[in-house]
């Protein structure tokens, strides 16, 4: 039976922790130990948004595993003018080994794992991001050693990165504050699934309106832009009340004295984040960014098969 690694919970607990050390074990051997687990075989990288990260962390990572990987915007492929998901998962999977997507509604990628024949990696959409919460897992692993025994704190909207941080914090069993303003707050079904999810693990989560409580004594604080992909008209309403969750010198101070501060990126400096702050010793943004190489390309070995 193929799988899909659409969300973080499409893997338990302990396939998620393996997958992580199984990343720190490819970091390290990047440039010593070749893993050609895609050897002749092709992978499709489809994009119907915008990306650096992970076009360029997909396009290395299948290449550096032996494979030849296929950058696929949708303004050039037939998906793009009508042709249904449904047809082309069902003509990819005569082609290649695997599929990564990113597009807009969570239920596309759903589909396209349905009539797939091949495994699909969920590269963003407006729903989860689990690649980036992947990395972002890791590089907090990195520094404190620990899976569980942390506070992360996001700050801002209830986006797709927030809800994906809910599905690690279940999984990972760490404890997780979300702050953001009434209008933005996460998807309250997400929420909830990621609670009941969370009493298996011990994982701790808390939503609420004020980002100081969220911040005190946290190990990792975290944000993201005020208006994803997509919500390009919403922009100035978010803008308005993200404006007081900020992330910044002033808040930073009531996380941990050890708190490192994370971010998806692309950030947008003097918005979501100081540019101080995001130029600070405390800041691992580019730690993230190269983990997303390392993380993917282990959640590849595992799932292209
Ligand atoms: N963080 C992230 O996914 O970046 P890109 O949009 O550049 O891929
Ligand atoms: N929330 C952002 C993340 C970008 C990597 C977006 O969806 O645009």
């Amino acid at each position: 039976m193929k799988r899909d690694f659409l969300t973080i919970l499409d893997r338990d607990t302990e396939e998620l922790r393996q997958l992580i050390h199984n990343a720190i074990e490819l970091k390290k051997q990047r440039y010593t130990v070749p893993n050609k687990h895609l050897q002749g075989k092709s992978i499709a990288l489809i994009f119907e948004k915008s990306s650096t990260r992970t076009r360029v962390s997909f396009e290395v990572g299948v290449t550096e595993l032996g494979g030849y990987p296929l950058f696929l915007s949708s303004a050039d492929i037939q998906l793009g003018r009508g042709e249904s998901v449904k047809d082309t998962a069902r003509v990819l999977s005569r082609y290649v080994s695997g599929i990564m997507i990113r597009t807009y509604g969570h239920s596309k990628v759903e589909e396209l794992a349905k009539y797939a024949s091949i495994p699909v990696i969920n590269g963003l959409t407006d729903e989860f991001h689990p690649c980036q919460i992947m990395a972002d897992v890791m590089t907090a692993y990195e520094r404190f050693n620990t899976f569980d025994k942390i506070k992360v704190a996001y700050i801002g909207d209830g986006n797709n990165i927030a809800h994906s941080w809910l599905n690690a914090a279940a999984r990972f069993g760490f404890e997780l504050a979300i702050a953001s303003p009434v209008g933005c707050e996460p998807n309250k079904e997400f929420v909830k699934t990621a609670m009941d999810e969370a009493k298996k693990t011990g994982g701790k989560i808390v939503v609420t309106s004020d980002p100081k409580v969220a911040v005190i004594g946290a190990h990792v604080v975290t944000t993201d832009v005020w208006a994803s992909m997509g919500q390009e008209s919403d922009a100035a309403r978010k803008a308005e009340i993200l404006a007081p969750y900020q992330v910044n010198r002033g808040l930073m101070s009531l996380a941990s004295p050890e708190a490192i501060f994370m971010h998806c990126l692309p950030a947008h400096l003097g918005e979501e984040v100081t540019e101080e702050l995001f130029e600070s010793k405390a800041s691992v943004v580019f730690d993230e960014a190269e983990n997303r190489l390392h993380v993917q390309k282990a959640i590849m070995v595992d799932t292209y098969r």
